[in-house]
């Protein structure tokens, strides 16, 4: 018995930073991304004896597994059993399984695999144990989210909200779908002006995220109309509105971090040149174009499909910089169980 799914990442337009609960990454506000139709990853998973990863890269080569990797998967495997056992479903996944990652991420261009990973992880779960219980998609979304918070986003194609139920228990956020992939084609073009492992990853950084001074007020900008706009904007196919909440919010998540203790600066001189260079080239061309930063110097142009062109020329006229480009893309899937 094995199941295999495939998933792919997702970039967030209303950032999700800091969490209500860490151990359920619970998240303190609700959060909105575009998911990815590229790079892809692929997870089986089999019946073992004992908690087995193997992980390849793109080139085929065989990832070593960390003490920390190992029991990230084996905390998700077992708060994934204690959410099936409270939707009815106890003992329908067994206690220890083997995960085969082919990761399609290419070394290096410094894109976030966690979502795309656990994502694809829950879906194979969920294609594993489809003969004891069928789980809807915002189900499945509260299982990536156990692995990591971002992953509930790709469970889901198009345009997707992260939300808070109201609820404190593990089903206390869940995904949903605002639009899917047909209503808006919307290009990622993405600049990776260098590749260094991050030194403080997502989970420490949400883990002190409320120890800013002004975390308190982006949770509630969030709340109060940024999250709306967003939604607004996708739904009217507004780019001007878009632009303006997205940019607003994913700096406003970058102030958090510098001014959380300790602070946490991901944005480098690179960012803020081409952040620069972009916003000079949208001013004079009237382009349709978005810039977004996650945890890490890479740049994410959002552009449509009249700019890209453009937008691709430009990322490209980066010195020493990778480029990589992917559009809107369709979620998760079981692919074979
Ligand atoms: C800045 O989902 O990577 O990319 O739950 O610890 O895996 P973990 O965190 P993660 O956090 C994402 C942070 C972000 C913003 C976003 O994608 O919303």
């Amino acid at each position: 018995m094995s199941a295999t799914a495939i998933s792919t990442p997702n970039i967030a337009l209303i950032k999700y930073w800091g969490n209500r609960s860490n151990e359920l990454r619970l998240p303190a506000a609700d959060s909105l991304s575009m998911t990815l139709n590229t790079p892809t990853v692929e997870i089986t998973v089999d019946y073992a004896e004992d908690l087995i990863i193997r992980s390849y890269e793109s080139d085929g080569a065989e990832r070593e597994m960390t003490e920390k990797h190992m029991a990230r998967f084996a905390k998700h495997l077992e708060l994934t059993r204690q959410y099936l056992t409270q939707i009815g479903a106890e003992d329908a996944i067994p206690a220890s399984v083997q995960l085969t990652i082919r990761s399609g991420i290419p070394p290096g261009v410094g894109l976030a695999s966690s979502a795309a990973v656990f994502s694809a992880v829950a879906k194979a779960y969920v294609g594993l144990i489809a003969s004891s219980i069928i789980l809807t998609d915002e189900q499945t979304s509260v299982i990536a989210r156990l692995g990591s918070g971002s992953a509930a986003r790709s469970i889901f194609g198009g345009f997707v909200t992260l939300e808070n139920t109201g609820r404190n228990g593990m089903d206390g956020a869940v995904a949903k779908q605002v639009a899917s992939e047909d209503h808006w084609l919307l290009h990622d073009i993405v600049i990776i002006p260098s590749y260094d492992e991050k030194k403080v990853g997502s989970t420490e950084g949400h883990a002190i995220a409320q120890t800013s001074p002004h975390f308190m007020e982006r949770i509630e900008a969030i709340g109060s109309y940024r999250q709306k706009d967003c939604i607004d904007a996708i739904l009217a196919k507004d780019f001007e509105k878009l632009q303006k909440v997205a940019e607003e919010d994913s700096l406003n998540m970058h102030h958090v971090m510098e001014t959380s203790s300790p602070p946490l600066q991901y944005l480098t001189q690179d960012t803020h040149r081409i952040v620069d260079a972009v916003t000079r080239l949208r001013e004079e061309g009237h382009l349709p174009v978005l810039y977004t930063m996650d945890a890490g110097p890479t740049v994410h142009l959002l552009c449509t499909d009249e700019a890209r062109m453009q937008i691709v020329d430009f990322a490209h006229a980066q010195e020493g910089c990778t480029i990589f480009e992917a559009s809107v893309g369709s979620g998760s899937k079981i692919i074979q169980k």
